[in-house]
């Protein structure tokens, strides 16, 4: 694999994107960007919990049907569905599907079986052999190495039972690190999925669909500053940040001089995220499931 970023126009973010979550540098680089973004709490967890998931009480079947895509090392759908089954004793059938054999390793499911049937796919979805007919879909952080877009997201869309909902997480367009992503991924020759990309086919699809913004906010210290955005970048850089070119990193730099606060001991940052409800258009209880989500902020409903 060529290392020299900026040599590299022929190859392929999606795929370099898939190899380095498939080694132990890739997989210890997401879990320490996701330990500075989001805490040891897991903000954005917590938030889908809260905010989301838990407006889902009244879901009339006892085991949940979920499929979570691009599961990683397992940790947030354990939170989840250990929040679902703590707070309203639901059980599930969850089909994990993870293309990285290194993350597949690390994804230990026994704190939720006592609650959860697991079936693990180690494939790629766009080859994953799925049942269907899933309460739950989910996507966190997962979409930017879809192959084939509009393909992969029609396999999607075909997952959820008439009541079921997709659950897509996303950094928002625009947000301080698809900023970051722009200057960092310029010499490949393809793009990663984006969640625009996602947006822009449900429109063409005309299906239902909702948007609630959320922002995830983090500090660091003056002295760890050079560290700690050495992290995100290597994680968002695919470990190749060493690799750019001086005029590269200067850029990057600038960028995030100019897209932070200094608050003099601490620097500020700040990413807007998306979380993205998809269903299926036409149910005939469709009312009656989306009413859960009232109380949910949302911008830019679909319907
Ligand atoms: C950024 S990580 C997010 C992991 C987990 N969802 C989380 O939030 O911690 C993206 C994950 O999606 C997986 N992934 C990306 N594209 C995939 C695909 N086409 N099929 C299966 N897994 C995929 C990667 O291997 C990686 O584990």
């Amino acid at each position: 694999m060529s290392t020299n970023l900026s040599a590299n126009t022929s190859s392929s973010i999606r795929e370099a994107y898939k190899q380095f979550l498939n080694t132990e540098d890739g997989a210890r680089a997401y879990e320490r960007f996701k330990h500075i973004l989001y805490g040891p709490d897991d903000s954005l967890i917590q938030i889908l919990n809260n905010n989301v998931l838990q407006c889902l009480s009244s879901v009339s079947a006892d085991v949940l049907r979920v499929c979570d895509i691009g599961g990683g090392d397992g940790k947030r759908i354990k939170r989840i569905l250990g929040f679902l089954h703590q707070k309203f004793a639901l059980r599930f059938n969850l089909d994990f599907v993870e293309q990285s054999s290194t993350l597949m390793r690390m994804a230990d499911v026994h704190e939720i079986e006592a609650f959860t049937e697991v079936r693990k796919l180690e494939t790629l979805f766009e080859n994953a052999d799925l049942r269907g007919g899933y309460d739950l879909v989910f996507l966190i952080h997962s979409i930017f190495a879809f192959q084939d877009g509009s393909a992969t997201v029609d396999k999607v869309l075909s997952l959820p039972n008439s009541r079921g909902m997709i659950v897509a997480v996303s950094n928002a367009k625009d947000s301080f690190l698809g900023g970051l992503k722009e200057l960092l991924d310029a010499s490949y020759g393809d793009n990663r999925f984006e969640i625009a990309d996602l947006m822009r086919i449900l429109e063409n699809r005309a299906l239902p669909f909702r948007q609630i913004p959320f922002e995830t906010r983090w500090a660091v210290r003056k002295e760890a500053l050079v560290q700690e955005t050495g992290a995100i970048l290597n994680w968002l850089s695919l470990g190749r940040y060493e690799d750019l070119t001086d005029g590269r990193k200067g850029d990057v730099c600038q960028y995030i001089r100019e897209n932070s606060l200094d608050l003099g001991q601490r620097i500020v940052f700040s990413e807007d995220e998306v979380i993205v409800l998809i269903w299926q258009p036409g149910q005939p209880n469709r009312s009656l499931g989306y009413s859960h989500f009232g109380r949910v902020p949302e911008v830019g409903r679909k319907e």
